[in-house]
């Protein structure tokens, strides 16, 4: 997996794969923001790539594709054990794409796609605070009292998590939306169950200033020019 550093230049059109190796040896060249020399370095899907400080970005530009993933893919590039991935699901084969975080095998909803590293270590890096909305259905409804502790914050089993925003989206109590900005294995399964009640189904319908809107599951299409420029897209 991967591609040596300087081939991976070369495909992007920077110079001849003899002079980006010199470029590299010069010291020119970052990989997620640390100087990179060593020419056997490769480049992996979401790394993030520049050459005197400007993204390097691949011929033809970086692509942008939204997926409302349906359950039972994984959202990875490949899987050893032979399993659907969301690859599988999207036309991108002249590009690396990679997806930016992750669902759950069981999740659906809003995921992106994209070869722009930069973007996706400004999405997926914590403490970015980038907010995520779900749509949930429970196998019992909280008590109010838990509702209060999702809202300021609830002890999971390695730590306690941030506030969240929650609202009843059904007067059973069984369907709620939930805001978080924090990206923890199963977060949300885990503070459903940490409340007392347990997802049946989970959605993702927003991250950042993304929505989901009206795509279907297992519909994808490249984001707008608005929706790039709102995700501070300015290199493509
Ligand atoms: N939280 C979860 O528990 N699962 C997901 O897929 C996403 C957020």
């Amino acid at each position: 997996m991967g591609e040596r550093i300087a081939k991976y230049l070369a495909s992007c059109g920077v110079a001849s794969r003899r002079k980006s190796e010199a470029i590299v040896e010069d010291g020119r060249v970052t990989l997620n923001g640390l100087t990179v020399v060593d020419l056997s370095t490769k480049v992996m899907p979401g790394d993030a790539v520049s050459l005197d400080g400007k993204p390097v970005k691949p011929k033809g530009g970086f692509i942008y594709i939204m997926l409302n993933k349906p359950r039972g893919y994984l959202t990875s590039v490949t899987d050893d054990r032979g399993r659907d991935t969301v690859m599988s699901l999207v036309d991108a084969k002249d590009h690396r794409v990679f997806p930016v975080g992750r669902l759950d095998l069981d999740s659906e909803g809003l995921i992106l796609l994209t070869d722009d590293g930069d973007l996706a270590y400004r999405l997926m890096h914590p403490g970015k605070n980038v907010d995520k909305t779900y749509y949930v259905s429970l196998s019992n409804p909280l008590k109010e009292e838990n509702l209060h502790l999702l809202r300021i914050g609830i002890m999971l089993e390695d730590a306690m998590t941030a506030p969240a925003q929650v609202e009843l989206m059904h007067p059973s109590g069984l369907i709620l939306r939930i805001t978080i900005h924090e990206g923890r294995k199963r977060q949300v399964k885990r503070m459903i169950e940490a409340a007392g009640s347990k997802v049946l189904s989970l959605k993702r319908v927003a991250m950042g200033t993304l929505k989901l809107g009206g795509l279907k599951t297992g519909e994808w299409r490249y984001l707008t020019e608005e929706e790039k420029r709102e995700l501070g897209v300015t290199h493509e």
